[in-house]
């Protein structure tokens, strides 16, 4: 028998990433492929502590249902933290706990996106909200990314051209890119999708990651009645916790509740629970202080690696926080090509092909530089250099 699936299944692509993953499964990679947190920094004893906490109140433990929005005092622990660390106007009914910021873009999706209406994303894209968003069969179209955020002239003429439903930004240390947008390309964004009805989406893992520069205003501030803020635990506590929240407003929000009741009636509540717990006995800030440190010092070890062992041609951004850099190659070097000749020495990458909707990103590398320790990071890059070079001579 010849099983029939739906439609829409064929329009959604497997993720690309998770397949290098299997390649990666072998420890003696050196990985600089997935978008996995340090997990030297997952708060093992102190999770632990807060879980034995919680269950030891037989009555009040977390293992019964609960409410689809969340759990009351861990929305209300968000909302304080927008309103005093963003200056945020935001309440605790504004937020939903997700299963990680993933559930957020599917739920984003179910309320938004019709069939084949306009879905914007910026080019490159992060994968995961292309395949969240493909399941409601959206025409997707492309802005690329400049150095400072998202073409403006680009965004501005096809807002003027097309209805666009949607906008999906990650605003801060993008993945894949590693690019953050400018105060000023905020600004102009909030200007130009003021002037219409189309949702802005600000998918901000990254931004809590900053280790350099000075951070910049939530889209909010300026778009309070149509941006949709997305965040998660999951680069900043632990990300087998799967949980993340949506900041909309109330209208939107009502929306989002009936979705997110269809989906699976609330997270899970014990994990909420615990997760609370670990904030009430620590100091988030402290813990997130210690991460970034750790993650500006592999980012400067893999910026002095690529320094000394890249060819001169190839060019790479210099994220000032998050998980990843991105490396463009000449022309005449492919990264698929490179990707081949890499895993064959055993380091991994992700090429920049999946990120992008026309078949470019050819000469693209997203590197990750959170996982791996730093005599790792330099070894990799080196031997991802000499390959470079290798293909350089034989081109030559
Ligand atoms: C931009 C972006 N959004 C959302 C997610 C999903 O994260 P999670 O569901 O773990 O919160 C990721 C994960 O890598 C991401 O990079």
């Amino acid at each position: 028998m010849s099983m029939v699936y739906a439609q829409r299944m064929n329009r959604v692509p497997r993720s690309f990433i998770r397949e290098i993953l299997k390649v990666t499964e072998n420890p003696e990679v050196i990985s600089f492929a997935g978008g996995l947190p340090n997990p030297r920094y997952f708060p093992v004893q102190e999770i632990a502590q807060a879980a034995s906490e919680v269950l030891s109140r037989p009555d009040d433990c977390g293992l019964q249902y609960g409410p689809t929005e969340g759990y009351l005092p861990l929305r209300q622990y968000i909302a304080q933290r927008y309103r005093d660390r963003m200056g945020l106007a935001v309440a605790a009914d504004e937020i939903l706990i997700t299963n990680g910021s993933q559930q957020g873009l599917d739920l984003v999706g179910k309320v938004f996106i019709d069939r084949a209406e306009v879905v914007a994303v910026e080019q490159p894209a992060y994968l995961g909200a292309l395949q969240a968003f493909s399941v409601y069969e959206p025409q997707f179209y492309t802005v690329p990314l400049l150095d400072d955020g998202v073409d403006m002239d680009h965004l501005e003429h096809l807002l003027g051209t097309r209805r666009v439903r949607l906008f999906h930004t990650v605003i801060n240390f993008q993945n894949p890119s590693g690019i953050t947008y400018s105060p000023p390309t905020r600004r102009r964004l909030a200007e130009a999708l003021g002037r219409t009805e189309t949702v802005l989406v600000e998918d901000d893992p990254y931004g809590p990651l900053r280790f350099a520069g000075e951070p910049a205003p939530s889209m909010r501030t300026w778009l309070e009645g149509q941006a949709v803020l997305l965040g998660s635990f999951s680069k900043i506590v632990a990300p087998g916790l799967r949980l993340g929240w949506v900041c909309a407003p109330r209208p939107i929000m009502d929306k989002l509740v009936i979705a997110k009741q269809a989906s699976d009636l609330h997270s899970n509540f014990l994990c909420q629970r615990i997760l609370y717990q670990y904030l009430m006995n620590h100091d988030l800030d402290e813990h997130i202080a210690t991460i970034t440190a750790a993650y500006q010092r592999q980012r400067d070890a893999m910026v002095q690696a690529i320094e000394s062992h890249f060819p001169p041609e190839v060019t790479f951004t210099r994220p000032q926080g998050g998980m990843f850099l991105w490396a463009t190659l000449p022309a005449s070097l492919s990264a698929l090509d490179l990707f081949e000749r890499a895993a064959a020495q055993k380091v991994a990458f992700v090429p920049g092909t999946p990120f992008f909707l026309d078949n470019g990103g050819l000469h693209h590398l997203r590197l990750n530089f959170s996982n791996a320790p730093e005599d790792r990071i330099e070894e990799g890059i080196r031997r991802l250099g000499a390959i470079m070079k290798q293909m350089l001579v034989q081109k030559a």
